[in-house]
């Protein structure tokens, strides 16, 4: 063990891990990164096929990021957000409104992905306390959504591992089954018949309490931490429909599935909605630098407009609001989707990854493929006709991660889900050779 990774074991304390164990399973020392690859100290290379947490998007270190992100620390670091404004954060807001859906006409910054979650929750309750209907303070979501860790995010998540300790510190709201096709709630076996019969309970849920609901937020197309269940775009298009019908907001968190992940620029555009509310984060700045943006639109921004002490006033902020380097990094990438082609790339990187994830089919242990965009979910089982899950602590998903370094690619598991979550300028040819070592793994 490297002296760096036993001063790591001394003081530092790692996400989402049981710290007891760390020291028979420590970290990966990465040194450097490059293109869709990371370099670990002993010279070990490793494809970062999880886009380094759902992030990554033109490649690591991208000259023409380099180039801005350096252009910028020669201007302007770090200021303020509150009475101050700068050059990159205007021009990126002008650029999100051009490229979101019609409709969507305001930016407001922070810093992650559940920050962006917490400000549109906000917002959509203040906007109804604003308007005079204060009861409308609830959120209808999916019984398996995962939409951060902060305390407001955790409310709108499914109940899990992830938020047991916390409850005390959540809010109640409406929790609807999630359109988990392989295991669908209503018992339908073929998701091209069901016409999606499952948005009933969307359809009770409102029935119900629209009167207190004050919107209904979805990760659109794919719940990513929920295992990558995705789910067809006329369900999201028919959700829309409803939330306008029951005068709910629809806030969207396309924190992992915006800037190219699902085949589109955004996920919503499959489904032709434009919600009242889009999160966006992680590819923001492809992964570089953390920033955060919710747009909203002009009818929820004019509620928040009254005289000083009217008491309308969105009283949110964070010190990295609207950072500017983070902001020409966000620019910086957006001119790259442009030049590169990157859209059309993930056209040709998806259908690839579509025919030859194929290979798994056959596996005793593959229940469930599921493939959108750049990403692709093998659902592990014990038996493939009772669907019964392989449990999430069980030996063989964790040989499956460590056989997957040995291969050269990080399958970091989600319970008894193995996915492959790709950088999107991942080339044909490091997709067939990430396939074949993924194939290897899956013992
Ligand atoms: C859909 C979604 N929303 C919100 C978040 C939270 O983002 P962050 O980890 O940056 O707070 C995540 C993180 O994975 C996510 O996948």
């Amino acid at each position: 063990m490297t002296d760096l990774i036993q001063k790591d074991l001394t003081y530092n304390w790692h996400p989402y891990a049981q710290m007891s164990i760390q020291q028979a399973n420590p970290p990966l020392l990465i040194e450097k990164a490059q293109g869709i690859k990371l370099y670990d100290a002993s010279g070990q290379w490793y494809y970062d096929t999880i886009s380094s947490w759902w992030c990554n998007i033109h490649g690591h270190l991208h000259p023409g990021m380099v180039k801005a992100i350096k252009q910028q620390l020669d201007q302007l670091d770090h200021t303020l957000f509150a009475g101050i404004t700068h050059k990159p954060a205007i021009e990126l807001s002008e650029r999100l409104i051009n490229i979101t859906p019609d409709g969507l006409q305001r930016v407001f910054y922070s810093d992650n992905g559940s920050t962006a979650v917490e400000v549109a929750l906000k917002m959509s309750v203040q906007y109804w306390r604003n308007s005079g209907k204060s009861k409308k303070s609830k959120f209808i979501s999916f019984d398996r959504a995962y939409h951060g860790d902060t305390a407001g995010c955790m409310s709108v998540s499914g109940e899990g591992a992830f938020t047991q300790a916390f409850t005390p510190l959540m809010f109640s709201g409406y929790k609807i089954p999630t359109p988990y096709c392989y295991r669908c709630p209503m018992g339908h076996t073929d998701k091209n018949t069901c016409a999606t019969a499952c948005i009933k309970f969307l359809e009770d849920a409102l029935n119900e309490h629209a009167d207190t609901t004050a919107a209904v937020i979805f990760e659109p197309l794919m719940l990513c931490a929920g295992g990558m269940l995705n789910y067809p775009a006329a369900y999201l298009a028919e959700a829309a429909r409803l939330s306008k019908e029951y005068n709910v907001h629809l806030i969207l968190d396309e924190v992992a599935t915006g800037f190219g992940r699902t085949g589109t620029m955004f996920a919503c555009e499959q489904a032709e909605v434009s919600p009242d509310f889009l999160c966006l984060s992680k590819g923001l700045t492809s992964g570089m630098l953390p920033l955060a943006a919710t747009l909203t639109t002009q009818d929820v921004f004019n509620a928040f407009l009254g005289p000083l002490g009217s008491n309308k006033t969105f009283y949110h902020g964070h010190t990295f609001t609207a950072n500017p380097i983070g902001c020409s990094a966000a620019l910086a990438s957006l001119d790259i989707f442009a030049e590169e082609g990157i859209l059309s790339h993930v056209q040709e990187l998806s259908q690839e990854l579509r025919k030859g994830i194929d290979i798994f089919n056959d596996h005793p242990l593959v229940g469930d493929i599921r493939t959108i965009g750049t990403v692709a979910a093998f659902e592990l089982v014990k038996d493939k006709k009772t669907k019964e899950p392989l449990p999430g602590n069980d030996q063989t998903i964790r040989d499956i991660y460590s056989k997957g370094l040995e291969n050269n690619v990080i399958l970091r598991p989600m319970g008894n889900v193995i996915y492959l979550f790709l950088p999107l300028i991942t080339t044909l040819e490091e997709l067939r050779d990430i396939i074949s070592r993924t194939h290897a793994s899956i013992i």
